[in-house]
């Protein structure tokens, strides 16, 4: 399949795996850009600029494919060296940068000097023109059933991208809830030139996380999530457990007094606790909706030739059966 982001990129499928924090390492990268897809290293993940770069180099030991580097520009307790990452993701030779959380503004110059392209994922209109404005080559627009930070507008993905598409003229890719060939085809019907996946691809062999995670995931259904630190406005859709259900307990004592100090125990170290040693009660880890379309655990390779075989068998025989009458009275699942 080729779209506006398979040629951006040099990718072979219109799939995009988001920076994820403690999954984004290089064996995962590596298995999306392995199987045509774009694999990401979340930077931040990484402790210093000089980590960065070894990851990077590991990555690039595993494929000779494009790939990405996530630079997350959000609330942390700590301020990262975001100069020095740009450096380290130069140095490496990555071509492409997710950027996410506020606009990456003030680091596209040394970006752009670099001969990187910057993809920046956003959760409305507003944010998706500013990004085309200062120069980013595609938007990664992100709606409300996304896990992570959907921001505080709440619009859900089947009314923010075709207004994406009405205003935009850079390509973008369709992120949150994306799972599977329906979610490909739906989203390039709403005119996204892709998706980005992030929820789905943990729920890989290749996933570099405890299998409990991947248990928790395929055990979990839509109605499992919810959203946090609303208060704060830094809102995250995460998996329910019994640090979730504290930290939404304090969150209800506090109410519009709520500091990020007093939940610090429920969000701060918990994606170590988590995705390193399985503990599924530590606190808020960011997860979709999605997670209630996940029911196996495929290799990557698995996954995403599926999602292409099945996309190719919709648009063949589903879509266009509708045209030409044929598929007319068969139920309504989209892949037999
Ligand atoms: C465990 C996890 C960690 C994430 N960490 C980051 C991150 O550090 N930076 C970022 O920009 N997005 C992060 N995201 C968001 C993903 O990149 C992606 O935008 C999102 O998962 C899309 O929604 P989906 O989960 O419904 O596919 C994370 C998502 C998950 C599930």
């Amino acid at each position: 399949m080729k779209t506006a982001i398979t040629e951006l990129f040099g990718i072979q499928h219109p799939i995009i795996q988001g920076g994820m924090h403690y999954v984004g390492f290089a064996e995962m990268a590596a298995a999306v850009s392995n199987a045509g897809g774009l694999g990401i290293i979340t930077g931040l993940t990484q402790k210093t600029p000089e980590l960065l770069a070894k990851e990077i180099a590991r990555c690039r030991d595993m494929t000779d494919k494009p790939i990405g580097v996530n630079l997350t520009f959000l609330p942390t307790f700590s301020s990262p060296p975001y100069p020095e990452y740009i450096a380290a993701i130069k140095e490496g030779g990555v071509k492409v940068v997710e950027t996410a959380g506020r606009s990456p503004e003030q680091y596209m110059p040394a970006l752009k000097a670099a001969g990187i392209k910057v993809i920046h994922k956003c959760t409305s209109v507003r944010h998706s023109l500013k990004a085309e404005k200062i120069g980013c080559d595609a938007v990664s627009v992100d709606g409300f059933e996304c896990g992570g930070h959907p921001g505080e507008d709440d619009i859900p993905n089947m009314i923010l991208l075709p207004r994406a598409a009405d205003e935009l003229k850079i390509p973008f890719v369709a992120s949150g809830g994306m799972a599977d060939a329906r979610s490909l085809v739906a989203v390039l019907a709403m005119g996204a030139a892709g998706m980005n996946m992030g929820t789905r691809f943990i729920a890989t062999k290749e996933a570099p996380v405890h299998p409990n995670v991947k248990k928790a995931l395929v055990e979990a259904s839509e109605l499992d999530t919810v959203l946090v630190m609303r208060a704060l406005r830094n809102t995250e859709r995460v998996l329910k457990n019994k640090g979730v259900d504290q930290l939404l307990e304090i969150e209800r004592e506090k109410g519009a007094t709520l500091k990020i100090d007093d939940i610090h125990d429920q969000v701060a170290g918990v994606y170590l606790k988590v995705m390193v040693e399985g503990d599924m009660e530590a606190g808020a880890w960011s997860c979709g909706m999605v997670v209630g379309l996940i029911n196996d655990i495929p290799t990557v390779k698995e996954l995403i030739d599926r999602i292409m075989a099945e996309a190719e068998q919709i648009i063949r025989q589903r879509l266009t059966g509708f045209l030409d009458g044929s598929v007319g009275t068969k139920p309504a699942r989209a892949v037999a």
